[in-house]
């Protein structure tokens, strides 16, 4: 259970989730203070907590808070939450407690400068089956007259306990190298975590755990975070000299303001926290549990398994290559074909097109609908890919409506991929964007939209705006509008988020969306890692992954097709080759390991995920039910005279009885945990395992 207490003698408020207790107060002059955030206490216990009062003070050396929000005020010299500068250039807040609104498990803290015309509310949520606290900020300007300018405003500020250490683990990367796990010491500095591209990017995601340097898979006290906010965001991690570690995080990057106008309010998207006693391997079981039970829009559905035609066709795409395509895919029980790009304009490369959303005429004479109604014939549901936030400039549409791209007086439109961002900020764009998207969900029964966005944001403008910079934000409110609105008039469409792969995967998109193109590296080696990084917070359910053709398109590489397919069935299997070029026995192994993965999906994609071991001699991960356990196991090289260790599993019950599915055998849930499981894993490099063991009682 979750509960939200507050103390009115201390002016504090003890949160508490099922196993975690986070608690802030109101310091003399208001300023909301953090004060613990950790094992659950009980309120007695949180009114005597002790405040660590060792910092050396001096004109020099100032350590008020931790904040909750964080303001330029008094002697703070860290990173500001909340940066503003009102009419009359004061750049200072000075806090007023207003009150405070408990309903249910939201908490509000109302609070205004004591001065100027600007209210704020710091929102927390907790949840009573989830340990997941979250946080955002309401701004509004009570004046009637004056303007204020926001120049930061976080959604929140986070703070871990005084330790001797700090570590923070994090995924950095880049287009096809996505998600690569970094755990590193937090350095005496201010970090900064940042995407200024316009989308959450592929070179860092919006999530922090920290630790004392002493968690690991299954022990250690973790503190996490995760911004879901899919354009630009920035989160600053700050260890002081004199030993306290927090971070402020929220959307937009350094240097864009949002002029809040008289009466106009802004709300920050949420930035969520999570402690856990029990190392990484609990702290992402939490996230995927929240990511389940709270922000995607269907979480009990099973993910279908997809074809996608990118790789065997590009943008080579006709009626009869892709009625081929789809005639090959549903032998082998594909259940979702979706057509990738060319479709439509004059498309042919990526030089043109995009914006022109109607069928290609040379490659669909009848229109789209002859081929969707067959691939419904084949007992498959019809998916289409779509660019919506881009335009060629060789485009009828840019040809019509220049003005409706990101641009900037006198300066370049840099064009990358031969394309520029059509700025969702501005309501005829949203407006234009929705009604050929509604219409061509409806003209040709579209079950599911891979909704791609190829192209960083530069020369981000809007001349003529009063306050350009907002479209920042506003693009990114603008895609959620549609893709809500779309959901909301097509209750049975799916959607995809693809940014060049996984350029936007946050908690902000998979409220809309119902799993994410993880990277367009589809080299199952490269993918163990990448995947690795992907389930540190996001659940095996969003994760798409497919099964293409070798060398493999972007590395070269070849590897076995059982392995690409183990690699892959670790998430939502999609296969991506060129099904018209495969083997009659590379047709069957897949007509058999698609026919496994349905069997074993629902523990894959619902099941609670435990990574067992990582590296390249081998990966393995189990994903557990009630009563099914499944685990992969991956070795990308065979280390030289030494024969793998039988390998421990978590999360089962002890005293219950597995069968393992390979041999028969019977296993006590004790044993497989205390001394293992033998894998039995084919020799050389490569080489891969798929092991079911089914719970007898
Ligand atoms: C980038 C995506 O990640 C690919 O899967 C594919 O859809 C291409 N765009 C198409 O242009």
């Amino acid at each position: 259970m979750s509960s939200i207490t507050f103390a009115p003698a201390e002016r504090l408020w003890l949160l508490r989730t099922p196993n975690t207790a986070y608690v802030l107060r109101l310091a003399d002059d208001d300023t909301p203070t953090h004060v613990y955030w950790g094992t659950p206490l009980d309120l007695p216990e949180v009114t005597a907590l002790a405040v660590a009062g060792h910092a050396l003070t001096s004109s020099f050396e100032t350590l008020p808070g931790p904040d909750e929000l964080t303001v330029a005020a008094g002697a703070r010299f860290g990173p500001p939450s909340l940066s503003v500068r009102f009419a009359d250039d004061t750049a200072v807040v000075e806090w007023t407690y207003v009150g405070h609104d408990v309903d249910g498990g939201h908490l509000a803290v109302h609070l205004a400068d004591r001065h100027y015309p600007l209210a704020v509310t710091l929102h927390y949520r907790v949840h009573d089956d989830s340990d997941v606290i979250e946080r955002w900020t309401t701004v509004r300007n009570t004046s009637d007259d004056e303007p204020i300018s926001l120049v930061r405003l976080d959604s929140a500020a986070w703070a871990m306990p005084d330790r001797m250490e700090y570590r923070v683990s994090h995924v950095v990367g880049g287009w096809s190298n996505e998600c690569q796990l970094h755990r590193t010491a937090v350095p005496v500095a201010e970090t900064v975590f940042t995407s200024r591209r316009g989308i959450t990017s592929h070179q860092a995601n919006p999530w922090l755990m920290l630790d004392a340097g002493d968690a690991d898979e299954t022990h250690g006290e973790v503190w996490s975070t995760a911004l879901a906010w899919s354009g630009s965001w920035r989160i600053t991690l700050h260890r002081e000299p004199s030993g306290r570690c927090a971070w402020t995080g929220g959307f937009g990057h350094d240097g864009t303001t949002w002029q809040l106008t008289p009466g106009e309010s802004l709300d920050t998207p949420v930035f969520a926290g999570a402690y856990t006693p029990h190392g990484f391997g609990a702290t992402s079981q939490t996230w995927h549990d929240f990511t389940r039970q709270h922000v995607l829009p269907h979480p009990d559905e099973l993910r279908p398994v997809l074809y996608n035609s990118w790789e065997a066709t590009s943008f080579d795409v006709d009626e009869a290559g892709q009625r081929e395509l789809a005639a090959l895919a549903a032998d082998i029980g594909v259940e979702l074909f979706v057509m990738d790009d060319g479709w439509f304009g004059g498309r042919r490369t990526d030089h043109a097109g995009l914006g022109d959303w109607q069928p290609y005429p040379g490659a669909f004479p009848n229109g789209l609908r002859p081929l969707v109604d067959d691939v419904h014939k084949l007992g498959m549901a019809f998916g289409l890919w779509v660019e919506p936030e881009m335009v060629n400039p060789d485009s009828d549409l840019y040809r019509s409506h220049p003005d409706w791209v990101l641009h900037m007086a006198n300066r370049r439109r840099t064009e990358l991929r031969n394309q520029l961002v059509l700025n969702f900020g501005r309501p005829d764009v949203v407006d234009w964007a929705l009604d050929w998207l509604d219409g061509l969900v409806v003209d040709n029964e579209l079950d599911y939209l891979k909704w791609d966005m190829n192209r960083l944001f530069t020369e981000a403008g809007w001349p003529g705006h009063p306050d350009p910079d907002r479209l920042w934000i506003d693009h990114t409110r603008g895609v959620y509008r549609v893709m809500a609105e779309l959901r909301a008039r097509h209750p049975r469409l799916r959607i995809e988020s693809c940014s060049g792969g996984g350029g936007r995967t946050d908690l902000g998109i998979l409220a809309y969306t119902d799993q994410v193109w993880t990277s367009d590296n589809t080299d199952a080696a490269d993918r163990i890692a990448i995947q690795h990084g992907y389930s540190q917070i996001y659940p095996a359910h969003t994760m798409a992954a497919w099964v293409t053709d070798c060398p493999n398109p972007t590395t070269a590489r070849t590897t076995p097709l059982v392995f690409r397919f183990h690699v892959a069935m670790a998430g939502v299997l999609g296969i991506g080759g060129d099904l018209s070029t495969w083997p009659a026995a590379d047709l069957s192994l897949a007509t058999e390991l698609i026919a496994t993965y349905r069997e074993v999906r629902s523990a894959v994609q619902h099941g609670r995920q435990y990574r067992l071991v990582h590296g390249p001699a081998l990966t393995s991960v189990a994903y557990v039910t009630d009563d099914e356990v499944v685990v992969f196991g991956w070795r990308i090289t065979e280390p030289f005279g030494r024969r793998p260790a039988l390998m421990r599993l978590v999360g089962l019950d002890p005293a219950a009885e597995y069968r393992d599915e390979r041999t028969g055998t019977v296993h006590i849930g004790a044993t497989l945990m205390a001394s293992g499981i033998d894998m039995a894993l084919p020799a050389g490099d490569h080489a891969s395992v798929l092991i079911r063991l089914h719970r007898l009682r």
